[in-house]
């Protein structure tokens, strides 16, 4: 196992009527920006339950931010924050949502273009404290300090990192998703898959409790996910499949092992540039990152194949074969598509993608920092 540091001060509040329990988690002479998203929440009663929650506390609301939240919409915030001394954010909504607050609680006091934050990896000095309250799981952004961007101007999205947005408290109501349409209950389950293989199908570091953690994860989904689609208001199914986004992507399963991330570096530029869900993009990748670096991931292909899909007759190769299309058929099963040319993309992107690569300077992405944009090329060819 490798050394690590592990912090996470995020306060869960899990279960129904979590939200009427807030108030209690948030300065009383707070001054309060509740941002939200497209609406959804004015629709399905979150929003009633957040205002009554707040009826004791001075709030304004900022709304509109978008899917693959905009530097453009998120500048809007900080003028107003600024302008009416804001001092504690709410984000009420998905991981869009939740990345875009707390970018804007990074920018709100930063010195100079806060795109820098992102483009420059400029260190984050200070941040608004800010909740959450999440309507759905997949991100794990509720729990951890990440945050994507998306310049409209440029077509890049980038993301960063810094302890200072890990969120106060976050409210995971699985009620709260029941809203949720089939293509976005299935999104979160491929992008908190894809979060734990990233994590976890890389090369044996002596982590079996890292590895059970994910490979339980992994199941979890294998189990609940395709419950909770055909029985939206399952309550069990639905929370099993909240927690599970929550775990896989909060540091935990990620102590002390090789990560991967290939997989969502490629993906991020596919939504840049085609406009493609996250978890599309995982789903027409993933399958391809592992088929091109099945020499380098072999091991736990196998461990993969063995322990989370039962396969363990057949030479290995085949087992192999069989791990990959079993996870590709998985994300066809929970309606995500694996190709790009069900989303209209054609294989021209490649260069477009390989260029921005090379022209960022990064060296390799992977485990071993060997994915060259080489390599790129040759996982992007195969997902035609
Ligand atoms: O905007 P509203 O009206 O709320 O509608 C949203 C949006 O259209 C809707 N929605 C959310 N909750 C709902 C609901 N509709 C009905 N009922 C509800 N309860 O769902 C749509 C998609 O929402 P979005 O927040 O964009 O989805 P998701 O949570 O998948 O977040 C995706 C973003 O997170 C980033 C992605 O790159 C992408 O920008 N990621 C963040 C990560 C992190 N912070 O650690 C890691 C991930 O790998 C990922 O990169
Ligand atoms: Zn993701």
């Amino acid at each position: 196992m490798e050394n690590f540091a592990f912090y996470n001060p995020v306060k869960i509040l899990f279960g129904k009527g979590q939200i009427a329990n807030i108030a209690a988690e948030i300065p009383t002479e707070a001054k309060i920006l509740v941002t939200y998203g497209g609406g959804s929440i004015k629709t399905n009663g979150v929003y009633e339950q957040v205002k009554a929650a707040l009826a004791g506390h001075d709030f304004l609301e900022f709304g509109g931010i978008e899917p693959n939240p905009h530097l453009e919409t998120l500048l809007k915030a900080v003028e107003l924050i600024r302008t009416e001394g804001i001092n504690f954010l709410l984000a009420v909504g998905g991981g869009s949502v939740l990345d875009g607050t707390k970018f804007i609680a990074a920018a709100v006091n930063f010195e100079g273009d806060p795109w820098d934050i992102l483009a420059k990896q400029a260190p984050v000095k200070s941040a608004l404290p800010f909740g959450t309250v999440l309507t759905l799981p997949a991100t794990g952004s509720e729990m951890n300090t990440n945050s994507v961007v998306t310049k409209w101007e440029t077509q890049e999205k980038l993301f960063f990192a810094s302890p200072l947005v890990f969120p106060k408290f976050s409210v995971l109501d699985p009620e709260t998703t029941y809203s949720l349409p089939p293509r976005q209950i299935g999104n979160g389950i491929v992008d908190a898959f894809t979060h734990v293989v990233e994590q976890y199908l890389t090369y044996p570091a002596n982590a079996p409790l890292q590895d059970r953690w994910a490979e339980s994860i992994l199941q979890t989904l294998i189990e609940e996910g395709p419950k909770t689609l055909a029985n939206p208001h399952d309550y069990a199914s639905r929370a099993n499949v909240v927690w599970s986004a929550t775990l896989a992507l909060n540091g935990m399963i990620g102590t002390g092992v090789p990560q991967d991330w290939t997989t969502h570096m490629i993906g991020h530029e596919l939504t840049a540039l085609h406009g493609l869900d996250h978890a599309q993009t995982l789903a027409v990748v993933l399958p391809n990152t592992l088929t091109v670096r099945r020499d380098r991931k072999r091991e736990k292909l196998l461990q993969y194949a063995e322990r989370v899909w039962d396969l363990v007759d057949g030479d290995e190769e085949a087992r192999i074969d069989q791990a990959i299309q079993k996870t590709r058929d998985f994300f066809e099963s929970v309606g995500v598509r694996t190709k790009l040319s069900d989303y209209g993309v054609g294989l021209d992107v490649i260069p477009l993608i390989t260029d921005r690569f090379e022209k960022r300077g990064f060296v390799a992405l992977g485990e071993h920092q060997d994915v060259t944009p080489k390599v790129v090329e040759q996982i992007l060819a195969l997902c035609a």
